[in-house]
């Protein structure tokens, strides 16, 4: 029980540790469910994980992959949206089958039905064996933003202003960022793996909330210190300020 606490040189080493624990979970159970996270700490994993993928050729045919979260009203096209980066990294690369992936629709008129479908499926699936999740500068997990309700499964949210604010790096333009469609604490709780990847100095203050800080819904990612096999997987930057190192 509990988050296992992984410490790497720098974020090449974190990313190719964490594609090879995707690759390992992927050659272990062919027909699992992987949920993925966007932005910038998980990118480098994924062009590593294609690497592997193309050079070791795994049977991926089977694997189920579902996104974390996308921005509502933000249409895939746009090169900020999850969507968009997750197509780009590692579905066209992979050439992986349109009904093998399962993203939000954050365009929909139905938002709810949007969680309905995602929460069917999980269940469908018998949960989702490995979750790739970042972790926001306010601790949020996916759009699992501070204070969220821990009982939760799929959900829509009004953003967290650090959100909005942070989330315009992703954009080329100023963008309107208001609210989230995400996976939730349940998902998370109940995934049978779940990677965090953290690296960067930026990272060290909510590292250390995360990992030595009281279990909070404050601080959203304190809730995979709840988790049976949870692993924090950090630069030596991100992990700076813990004051337990262990490498
Ligand atoms: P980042 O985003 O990987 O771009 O830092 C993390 C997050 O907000 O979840």
């Amino acid at each position: 029980m509990g988050l296992s606490v992984k410490i790497l040189n720098d974020y090449k080493a974190v990313s190719q540790f964490a594609a090879d624990f995707i690759f390992n979970v992927i050659r272990e159970k062919p027909t699992a469910l992987i949920a993925l996270a966007t932005g910038n700490s998980p990118q480098l994993t994924y062009a590593s994980l294609v690497n592997k993928v193309i050079h070791g050729k795994p049977d991926v045919s089977q694997i189920t992959f579902i996104g974390l979260d996308e921005w509502v009203g933000i249409p895939s096209s746009d090169s900020g949206s999850c969507h968009h980066f997750l197509f780009h990294h590692l579905f066209e690369p992979l050439r992986i089958s349109q009904k093998r992936i399962h993203l939000f629709d954050a365009l929909s008129d139905d938002l709810q039905r949007e969680c309905i479908d995602m929460d069917n499926l999980i269940s469908e699936k018998n949960g989702i064996d490995l979750m790739v999740v970042g972790i926001g500068m306010n601790g949020h997990i996916g759009f699992n933003e501070p204070g969220v309700d821990w009982n939760l499964h799929s959900h829509v949210v009004n953003l967290d202003t650090i959100t909005k604010t942070v989330g315009q790096k992703y954009f080329d333009k100023v963008t309107n960022l208001t609210q989230g469609i995400t996976l939730g604490m349940q998902h998370i709780l109940n995934a049978r793996y779940v990677l965090l990847l953290a690296n960067g100095l930026a990272k060290s203050e909510i590292i250390k909330q995360t990992l030595e800080g009281e279990v909070t819904n404050a601080v959203p990612a304190t809730i995979l210190r709840l988790h049976t096999h949870a692993m924090a997987v950090l630069d030596v930057d991100a992990a700076s300020k813990l004051t337990a190192k262990k490498m």
